[in-house]
C-alpha cells in the first residue's frame, strides 16, 4: 500500500518539483502520462499565462497534475487558487511561505494539498493546518532553498517521526537507488527536479542540458547566505560574478536583481547562460544522459526495486 499513490491517484510514487516560469505544459503531461505527477510551477507567471499552461497540460493529458504555488514569490496567490478551482487541477503543491491560511479554501474544493516543508516544526505546522502530504526538501535540493540547511538525508526521517501524514522526498534524488534510500528513510515518494532538466520533454535550452551532463556535484552551489537567502545554481561565470558582489556586500534587492526569474528564463530557455543563471541540486554529478521522461521513471522505479532486493542481502 502507497498513501501518495493512492491519494495522488497515480501509478509511481515520483512527483515533478514545480520550476516556476520555465516548466511547461509537454514536459507536465510526459510525467503524468509515465505514471508519476507532473507540475506546472507558476513562479511569478501573470495568471493569464498559467492558465494557457493548465489548458495545454489537459489537451497533453487526462491524467492528474498539479499546480506549484511558490506563496511568498507571486503577487498571484489568490487567482491561481481560483485557477486550480476554475480547471479542477486536483492537486495544490504550496512552497516557499506558510501555506496554512490556503489550505481551508483548497480543502473546500476538495484538492490534495502538498506542502514543501524543510524543517520538522514547518512540518507539524503545516500537518497542524490539514496539509495532505508534505514534501520534505533537503537543501542538496536545486533553486530556493530554506536557510535551516538540513540534508534530505536527515531531514526526512525526523520529520516521518513526528508526523502521521505522507511524506515525500525531495532534495538529491536522480535514479533507482534514491527512491529506494527515501523509501527507507520513510518517505513514501519522492519529488524530483534536476533530473528532470535532461530529459528529452523538457523545454529548456540544450546549453541547460548540456552544462548539466558535464556538471559534477560539486559544481551546483549555493549563492545569496550574505543576504540570508539561499538557492542552488550551477557555478557559472554569471554565478561567480554574483559571488564577488556577495563577497564585496551586496543588498537584498540587488541580490534579487541578478536572481530574478527574468534572469533565470533568459539562461534556462534562450541559453544566454551571460546574462541568468541555471538552477542545480547536487545530485547534477549523476545526470549522464537525456532519455525520454517515461524511460526515466521506468528506470527509477525498477532501479529501486533492484536495490531493495539487494538491500537484504547486505546484512551478510
Ligand atoms: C529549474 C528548477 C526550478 C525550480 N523552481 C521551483 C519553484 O518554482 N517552486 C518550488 O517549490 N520548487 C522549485 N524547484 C525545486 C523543485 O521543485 C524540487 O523540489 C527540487 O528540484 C528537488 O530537488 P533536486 O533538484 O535535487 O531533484 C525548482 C527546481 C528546478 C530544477
Amino acid at each position: 500500500m502507497n498513501r501518495v499513490t493512492d491519494l495522488l491517484n497515480i501509478q509511481h510514487p515520483i512527483i515533478q518539483g514545480g520550476m516556476g516560469n520555465i516548466s511547461n505544459a509537454k514536459l507536465a503531461a510526459a510525467v503524468s502520462e509515465a505514471g508519476g505527477l507532473g507540475t506546472i510551477g507558476c513562479g511569478t507567471m501573470p495568471p493569464d499565462e498559467v492558465e494557457e499552461i493548465i489548458l495545454q497540460t489537459k489537451q497533453l493529458t487526462e491524467k492528474p497534475f498539479s499546480l506549484n504555488i511558490a506563496i511568498n514569490v507571486t503577487p498571484h496567490v489568490d487567482e491561481l487558487l481560483a485557477l486550480s478551482v476554475k480547471h479542477q487541477v486536483p492537486v495544490v503543491s504550496l512552497s516557499a511561505g506558510n501555506p496554512s491560511p490556503y489550505i481551508p479554501f483548497l480543502h473546500e474544493h476538495h484538492k490534495i494539498v502538498l506542502a514543501v516543508v524543510a524543517s520538522v516544526s514547518h512540518a507539524q505546522k503545516a500537518e497542524a493546518a490539514g496539509a495532505d502530504i508534505l514534501v520534505a526538501e533537503g537543501y542538496e535540493a536545486a533553486g530556493i532553498n530554506s536557510i535551516l540547511e538540513l540534508t534530505t538525508f536527515t531531514l526526512i526521517p525526523q520529520v516521518v517521526q513526528k508526523v502521521q501524514i505522507p511524506v515525500i522526498a525531495a532534495g538529491g534524488i536522480g535514479d533507482g537507488k534514491g527512491l529506494a534510500a527515501a523509501f527507507m528513510l520513510g518517505a513514501e515518494g519522492v519529488q524530483i527536479g534536476t533530473r528532470l532538466i535532461a530529459t528529452q520533454e523538457a523545454p529548456f535550452h540544450d546549453t541547460y542540458k548540456q552544462q548539466l551532463l558535464q556538471a559534477s556535484g560539486t559544481d551546483a552551489i549555493i549563492i545569496g547566505r550574505s543576504v540570508g537567502t539561499i538557492r542552488r545554481v550551477l557555478t557559472t561565470p554569471y554565478v561567480k560574478k554574483l559571488q564577488e558582489l556577495e563577497k564585496k556586500g551586496m543588498s537584498m534587492e540587488n541580490y534579487r536583481h541578478y536572481t530574478s526569474e527574468e534572469r533565470h528564463v533568459v539562461a534556462a530557455l534562450e541559453g544566454e547562460v551571460e546574462q541568468g543563471f541555471l538552477n542545480s541540486g547536487q545530485i547534477a554529478g549523476l545526470v549522464e544522459d537525456v532519455p525520454s521522461v517515461q524511460e526515466l521513471l521506468n528506470d527509477m522505479v525498477n532501479g529501486a526495486k533492484k536495490q531493495l532486493a539487494k538491500g537484504m542481502n547486505l546484512f551478510g
